[in-house]
């Protein structure tokens, strides 16, 4: 109710704007004893029974919340409060970077979406391991996006996710190499088999833990793009996130269609379910599903299509902080 009540005011301001005023008053919170508590007992009750093991690491549901609403694990602490089962902070780059110049994030309200084009804006990986590792450990499993710095060569890209992976790897339960974002140039190309495979080896020679590593997609690959992907992840990680934001401006306002950026929300529902079906034809690895999922039914619909796990972050924005358990319960 509170939620509803201030609805309005934060989207009468811009759309980062909000989201900065949100997760600052959060961040203030987060390190108070007894704010989770309160916070958990505000958004009301979770839901039981949903436990689950995906790629050897104990999630207690199934939904988390996606990369992009906490690049630097500022709210770790806060989050779990609202139900989910895990969170995945990032994308975080090596080097820390403004991203692209504001505005770069728009509400598209009457379609229950968002358009962004945000560009990694990351304090780097140096810093989001000096605060997780003054925090307390996150009590739901923690995932870790990477990014890649803007201007980065093709040819210098495993060396830096690498390097990110190596600052970052005691703190995450898991990790996702992120090559799907629409707005960093050039970015998206590495999802081509050879560029992906040296990315993919590189953190995995980093990778003496053996934390589970995830490659994410973007929705916009074509078919044999796609599945040559997924052959090389086989081969080298544990698990894929489908999908990330999409090119595609179908199921909004032409208007939009000029906004450069990646599109979120319910009109990519569609697209990234038929994404998880078709990831699910062509292997046995975990899935992540993400993209639109707004209810319970919408969940139950991306696992049902063959996602291990889901996740949700512009759902969020429209549906408040009660979301996450409203369709816990729904699941439940
Ligand atoms: C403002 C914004 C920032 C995002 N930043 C990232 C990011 O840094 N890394 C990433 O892998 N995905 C990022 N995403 C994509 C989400 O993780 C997710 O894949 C996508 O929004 C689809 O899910 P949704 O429809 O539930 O929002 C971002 C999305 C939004 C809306």
């Amino acid at each position: 109710m509170l939620y509803e009540a201030l609805k309005p005011l934060l989207f009468s301001l811009d759309a980062e704007t909000a989201h900065e005023e949100v997760s600052g008053l959060m961040a203030l919170l987060a390190p108070l004893p007894g704010a989770a508590s309160v916070l958990s007992a505000l958004t009301g009750p979770g839901a039981k029974g949903l436990e689950k093991t995906v790629f050897g690491v104990r999630f207690p549901n199934p939904l988390g919340l996606a990369a992009g609403f906490d690049k630097d694990g500022r709210l770790v602490p806060l989050l779990p409060a609202l139900g989910f089962g895990f969170l995945e902070i990032g994308s975080v780059t090596l080097e820390p970077q403004p991203g692209n110049p504001k505005p770069r994030l728009f509400r598209v309200p009457e379609s229950r979406a968002l358009v962004n084009r945000m560009g990694f804006n990351s304090e780097g990986a140096r810093a989001v391991a000096r605060r997780l590792a003054a925090s307390p450990k996150c009590s739901v499993p923690l995932g870790i996006n990477l990014g890649l710095n803007k201007g980065t060569e093709a040819a210098k890209a495993p060396a830096a996710y690498a390097q990110a992976f190596g600052i970052l790897a005691e703190h995450g339960d898991y990790f996702v190499v992120n090559v799907s974002s629409p707005n960093t140039p050039g970015l998206r190309d590495l999802q081509k088999v050879d560029d992906l495979a040296a990315i993919l080896e590189a953190v995995q020679d980093a990778n003496a833990a053996r934390k589970p590593v995830l490659l994410k997609l973007a929705p916009d690959l074509a078919d044999e793009d796609f599945a040559a992907a997924i052959g090389t992840a086989e081969k080298l990680a544990q698990g894929l996130v489908v999908s990330n934001t999409t090119l595609s401006r179908g199921g909004v306002d032409a208007k939009w269609a000029a906004e450069a950026g990646g599109l979120s929300g319910a009109p990519l529902k569609v697209r990234a379910t038929e994404l998880v079906r078709r990831a699910r034809s062509l292997t046995q690895l975990p899935i992540v599903g993400v993209g639109g999922i707004e209810n319970a039914d919408d969940a139950r619909e991306r696992l049902t299509a063959g996602a291990d796990l889901v996740q949700i972050y512009t759902s969020l924005i429209y549906g408040g902080p009660r979301a996450p358990k409203a369709i816990l319960r729904g699941l439940a």
